[in-house]
């Protein structure tokens, strides 16, 4: 079992993800930290803690940044994509459990230090936390098994703008620390996820228990915004579900071992940029199996209470 901290902006394919990862028997969830990106952290923490509750599971939650490390927040967030309440305005109670009171930086950096060498890190909202972790830190860059990024678009076009994918966008900076550290990254990109589409007859399969019934009103959601940029794309990108699935099995991805640099301004802004010689170097995936993910993902998501 791999020991694993998820690092999430709860939102809609991120909630996908954490169903995704907790019924997974591979990996063992020590604690879910959170940012702002899709909404604002105080609401990604109460969507995380709603969607654990919805799953009956019970697992720390720790709060993390409010805002990127050197920009103001994005206006409105994502609520676009993922609805006002980021759960596509399905979320209709209060969970009852609370976050902890460490924050999500020094959560990492302590269960880093006391488990080296053990903790993977799958990271799927900007990467604000883990960029201040390794400044506190830098010791736990040496000590940190993995770290599985849902972020960048390498070899193909953004989705936030013609260059930049979310995650990166949001947090320039904090990107540029995190893949010019030496950090054993593997790199989830829209190079990947957007082959990944998940198409609403499965969605509506789910309708068959509670859980089912809150998932797919959510997802619906989702498929709609996917729907209403692209019309004809036939489902909704797993951006955050694949960075789960390659931690659980690297083999649903074809990796190029490269160098990623970030643009941090002008109309590239938030950019990931190949530098095959550049150092240092990451696991860059492009290619994926996408019908088994796929099928991988539909036995595990979701699961009823
Ligand atoms: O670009 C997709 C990513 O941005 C996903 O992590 C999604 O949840 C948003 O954060
Ligand atoms: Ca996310």
């Amino acid at each position: 079992m791999k020991k694993i901290i998820f690092d999430v902006d709860t939102g809609i394919d991120d909630a996908m993800a954490i169903a995704y990862a907790v019924n997974s028997p591979e990996l063992e969830i020590i604690g879910l930290t959170t940012s702002y990106g899709n909404v604002a952290v105080d609401e990604a923490t109460r969507n995380t803690l709603a969607v654990l509750e919805k799953l009956g599971k019970r697992i720390p939650v720790f709060a993390g940044s409010a805002k990127p490390l050197t920009r103001g927040n994005r206006e409105g967030f994502a609520k676009k994509v993922h609805g006002e309440d980021g759960l596509g305005n399905v979320l209709d109670f209060e969970p009852a459990a609370s976050a902890e009171t460490q924050s999500a930086v020094d959560f990492i950096i302590e269960q880093v230090k006391e488990l080296p060498n053990e903790v993977t890190i799958i990271a799927v909202g900007p990467l604000t936390n883990l960029a201040l972790a390794i400044q506190k830190a830098p010791k736990i860059i040496g000590q940190i098994s993995e770290v599985v990024i849902m972020g960048g678009a390498v070899f193909v076009p953004g989705n936030t703008t013609p260059h930049a994918e979310a995650n990166i966008f949001t947090d320039p900076e904090a990107a540029k620390i995190v893949l010019s550290s030496s950090l054993p990254i593997t790199m989830v990109g829209l190079d990947v996820t957007m082959q990944t589409l998940l198409p609403r007859d499965k969605v509506e399969a789910w309708r068959n228990s509670e859980t089912g019934e809150f998932f797919a009103d959510m997802v619906g959601f989702y498929l709609d915004f996917y729907e209403s940029v692209n019309p004809g794309i036939g489902g909704c990108g797993l951006h955050d579900p694949l960075a789960v699935g390659v931690a659980i099995d690297s083999s649903f991805v074809k990796t190029k071992y490269i160098s990623v640099e970030v643009v941090t301004e002008g109309k590239e802004d938030g950019r990931t940029v190949p530098n095959p010689d550049g150092k240092p170097k990451i696991q860059v995936c492009t290619e994926v199996d996408a019908p088994n993910f796929l099928d991988h993902f539909l036995k595990r998501v979701p699961v009823s209470k």
